[in-house]
């Protein structure tokens, strides 16, 4: 299977689906939320999906509602507007790389496999994992590793791979986690390499950019009373969310008018929505899901 849809029922419903509305799936991996978006449109609604992974098309749906494109949603806005679309009535997001991503292992996105440093959800981009741990220089790599990974000792860790890969570079994700031994020790060897994939990760696809990109965006392109509803998969993503939905912006208070009276474009619908223990048993990638859904207000 290419991926089993997290918190399914909990985000569509998020969207409160008006039946001739215009809606985006902005993450359409293997097309589980889109399908069920499509399940409860009516003929005249629209559904536009984005994944900027060329694999993913090939869950393309045959739907004359339907629209998918192949490219990163931090693009959300321009792309709408080449199809006509300058307002839409929900956006759907479910962040992160999918099962199938994940699980193949050239991809170099899982740490149960050896393969070529790469991380890239879209194959067409430039900058790799390679590139990022081979190229950048100390202070580069201590941030990513310090600002995505929560890595304590970041910077020591920074110094053993530039010694490393000046004696040779360093090719394959095994060899990454060779160098890095000293930092893994037994117990935690398998929560800390994660840390630094997941660092890796984020820098090689810019993903906390993509979200902020794609929340400011919405601001503009949902009708009021249009719905966000999204899945994060990591406190640095859900932070992200949460202070957009709280105080239209990333860090800080909301702004207040002349008056003294709060503005922000968001009211919170509903509490934090995470996947039920029946839901983690079954599908353990739901494990660390957390779905705010908030209304344009
Ligand atoms: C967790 S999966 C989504 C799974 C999907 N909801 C389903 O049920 O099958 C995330 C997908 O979003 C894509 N993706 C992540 N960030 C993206 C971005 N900034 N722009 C476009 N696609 C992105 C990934 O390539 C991946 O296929």
């Amino acid at each position: 299977m290419y991926h089993n849809p997290v918190l399914l029922a909990e985000s569509v419903a998020g969207l409160s689906i008006k039946e001739n509305g215009v809606y985006v799936d902005v993450t359409f991996g293997g097309g589980g939320h889109s399908n069920e978006i499509l399940k409860q449109l009516g003929v005249n609604g629209k559904l536009f999906a984005f994944d900027q992974d060329v694999e993913a098309l090939e869950n393309s749906i045959e739907d004359e509602r339907f629209t998918l494109i192949n490219e990163n949603f931090r693009y959300l806005k321009q792309f709408l507007k080449f199809y006509g679309i300058r307002k839409v009535d929900g956006i759907l997001g479910d962040f992160g790389v999918s099962s199938h991503q994940f699980d193949k292992a050239e991809r170099g996105f899982s740490t149960r496999f050896d393969a070529d440093l790469d991380m890239r959800m879209n194959t067409k981009s430039k900058l790799s994992a390679y590139d990022v741990v081979n190229d950048y220089d100390h202070d580069s790599l201590k941030k990513v590793l310090f600002q995505y990974g929560e890595l304590r000792n970041a910077d020591a860790m920074s110094n053993v791979i530039i010694s490393a890969r000046a004696a040779e570079p360093i090719k394959t994700t095994m060899r990454l986690k060779e160098v890095l031994k000293r930092f893994l020790p037994q117990r935690k060897e398998h929560k800390i390499i994660a840390q630094v994939y997941q660092a890796i990760r984020i820098e090689v696809n810019q993903e906390l950019i993509a979200i902020e990109e794609l929340l400011s965006q919405s601001v503009e392109l949902l009708h009021v009373g249009g719905r966000l509803s999204l899945i994060s998969y990591h406190s640095l993503e859900d932070r992200l969310v949460k202070n957009f939905i709280r105080a239209g912006k990333f860090v800080g208070e909301a702004e207040k008018d002349f008056y003294g009276n709060v503005e922000v474009p968001y009211k919170k619908v509903g509490k934090l929505v995470v996947p039920s223990r029946e839901e983690i048993v079954t599908n353990n990638r739901a494990r660390s899901a957390k779905l705010r859904i908030a209304e344009r207000i």
